[in-house]
């Protein structure tokens, strides 16, 4: 198969990627197997978007989806502000939460999100992601539900993006010149 431009290779295949992303459903289905009211399945944008629709789609759990986008500045951890640039618009208190990343690197965006979420009193709030960077982490996060983890590459594809490309490739690339 011919690669985009920038990218150097492929990380995850689209197979390795499509049956993990099975199990997870199965997991999740599970673990909420005794859930009273629809699941409230929250995407972070842009970067959750194709693995959100792939992974509600194999979930049989009741479930509502909504969306946040967030955004962050700065350059560590001491700097670095994370604020809403749009919000959900699902009450979530008294219900249970599910949140869907695309990555979790710094972890420094799902922390904030966490602390603002947990504030409006949901009755649980669990963490899904497709990848985790742990070599890089700043911030602790409790990861539920985690597709692989990887090494300190920058990716593309499956919904992450470098300089918002990629977004669409099937795969997790390696980007070229990765800082
Ligand atoms: P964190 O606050 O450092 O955990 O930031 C996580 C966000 O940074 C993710 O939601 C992605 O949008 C972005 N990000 C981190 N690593 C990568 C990568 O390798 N490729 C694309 N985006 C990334
Ligand atoms: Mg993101």
């Amino acid at each position: 198969m011919k690669l985009p431009e920038g990218i150097e290779r492929i990380l995850i295949e689209r197979e390795v990627i499509e049956k993990r992303v099975l199990e997870m459903a199965k997991e999740i289905d599970e673990y909420y197997k005794d859930i009273k009211e629809p699941l409230i399945v929250i995407g972070l944008l842009r970067g959750s978007f194709i693995f959100m629709s792939d992974l509600t789609k194999e979930m049989q759990t009741p479930l509502v989806v909504d969306f946040l986008t967030a955004s962050s500045y700065g350059d560590s951890m001491e700097n670095t502000e994370v604020t809403i640039v749009k919000d959900i618009s699902t009450h979530i208190a008294g219900r249970d939460v599910l949140i869907i990343e695309d990555i979790i690197d710094t972890g420094i965006t799902l922390h904030k999100i966490e602390d603002i979420l947990a504030t409006r009193n949901p009755r649980t709030m669990k963490i899904c992601t497709l990848l985790n960077k742990p070599s890089r982490r700043k911030k602790e996060v409790k990861i539920d539900f985690n597709g692989f983890d990887i090494d300190d590459h920058f990716v593309g594809g499956m919904g992450l993006d470098y300089a918002q490309k990629y977004r669409n490739l099937p795969y997790i690339g390696v980007v070229k010149n990765e800082k």
